[in-house]
């Protein structure tokens, strides 16, 4: 059977290059518009832009520093701060400015792109791994320590991907403590992290500590791309040098449809809210009634739950789709999640509890058959 989720392992190029199995699996089910879709991990934002003025026109010009924005957003100088097409081509980015040679460590589960690209970019990586548990997935101390001891770079999502819960206080402080000692630096992309809003990047940990976001997930505007990384001045100065060959310039109207939209980023965090409060009591419900444990997560618009003895794959791509329902298997992020499954209430309540009475039909068959 095909593999779907990310592998580490020696520097690819050509033909060897690793897929994101995962997009080939979800673009081409997402294009079907099944009626039930639990599938986003980002907010379903209703943006209505209007007009931009001079949208395609060059935005530089004396007087404006574009990364102002994410400065204040942060608190932070723009001298910490570089902009990028979304967090994606931030990862690669960062990469290129962080790493001194040496292997990276690459935490799973993940999204394909944050433990696949070092080794695009030339880098060995090897796996730590994030363990499940009933509430916050915690990290296996010795097993990582075993792994730091190998590398000098790190890349992980504190919010993961897909079970949607960060670090506990004491994981995080460790993970920041062991890599200062042990001259390992961290790429944290954080592009779920927004909807906390205590969430302090990890950038503020220390020069070692790199931050990657971007307004895809929170905000719901992947499709203008539109990212960032927060980093110590020298280390931006080398993304700096990086981004010039990897990209040239940040979009013009990229920048002008945020800079119209800036004062109304809050929005979307707000309407995230709302959905937990509505959406999430109807699918605890739901699951309670399969016998399903699952603690939701502080945070965001997704999350994902073990069904036992179900392939969560095969049941999406028959059972699911029988019904016109799309959710994403848990396979596509790790290799020991094939019976969980990845569940979005980032949309509309009433369209969210018919999509879930939808869901638990399904697994009820599923589980039957099984
Ligand atoms: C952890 C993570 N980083 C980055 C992205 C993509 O972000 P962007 O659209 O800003 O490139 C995703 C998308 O699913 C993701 O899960």
């Amino acid at each position: 059977m095909k593999a779907y989720f990310p592998t580490a392992g020696k520097p690819a190029k050509g033909e060897d290059l690793p897929p994101v199995a995962y997009l080939q699996w979800y673009i081409p089910r997402l294009r079907e518009q099944r009626k039930h879709n639990l599938s986003f991990s980002g907010l379903q934002f209703p943006w209505e832009l209007g007009t931009v003025e001079d949208v395609w026109k060059d935005h530089r010009k004396q007087g404006f520093d574009e990364r102002e924005l994410v400065s204040e957003m942060y608190g932070v100088h723009t001298d910490n701060v570089h902009l990028t097409m979304g967090a994606t081509q931030a990862i690669g980015v960062a990469i290129s400015a962080a790493s001194r040679g040496g292997k990276v460590a690459v935490e799973m589960p993940s999204y394909a792109p944050v433990s696949q690209t070092a080794r695009i970019l030339g880098l060995e990586t090897l796996e730590v791994r994030r363990q499940p548990t009933s509430d916050v997935w915690t990290i296996d101390r010795e097993n990582w320590k075993k792994v730091l001891i190998d590398v000098d770079l790190l890349m992980i999502s504190p919010q993961l991907n897909p079970v949607g819960c960060s670090y506990t206080m004491d994981d995080r402080r460790w993970l920041v403590e062991t890599c200062k000692e042990m001259d390992v630096r961290i790429i944290s992309d954080e592009v779920y992290s927004a909807s906390d809003r205590n969430w302090q990047p990890f950038y503020k940990e220390g020069d070692h500590c790199i931050s990657i976001s971007s307004l895809t997930k929170v905000h719901g505007l992947g499709v203008i791309r539109y990212g960032w990384i927060l980093a110590d001045s020298k280390i931006i100065q080398d993304v700096n040098k990086a981004f010039h060959h990897m990209e040239g310039m940040m979009s013009s109207p990229t920048i002008r449809i945020v800079e119209k939209i800036k004062e109304r980023l809050s929005e979307p965090i707000d309407l995230i809210e709302d959905y937990r409060k509505a959406n999430l009591p109807v699918l605890q419900e739901a699951l309670e009634r399969l016998g399903i444990e699952w603690t939701p997560p502080a945070h965001g618009v997704f999350g994902a739950f073990r069904i036992p003895g179900v392939d969560t794959l095969e049941m999406i791509d028959t059972i699911g789709k029988e019904y016109d329902l799309l959710a994403v298997p848990g396979c596509m992020f790790d290799s020991e999640l094939n019976e969980w499954l990845r569940v979005g209430w980032s949309i509309e309540p009433k369209m969210f509890e018919e999509a879930v009475q939808v869901l638990e039909k399904v697994i009820r068959e599923a589980i039957n058959i099984t």
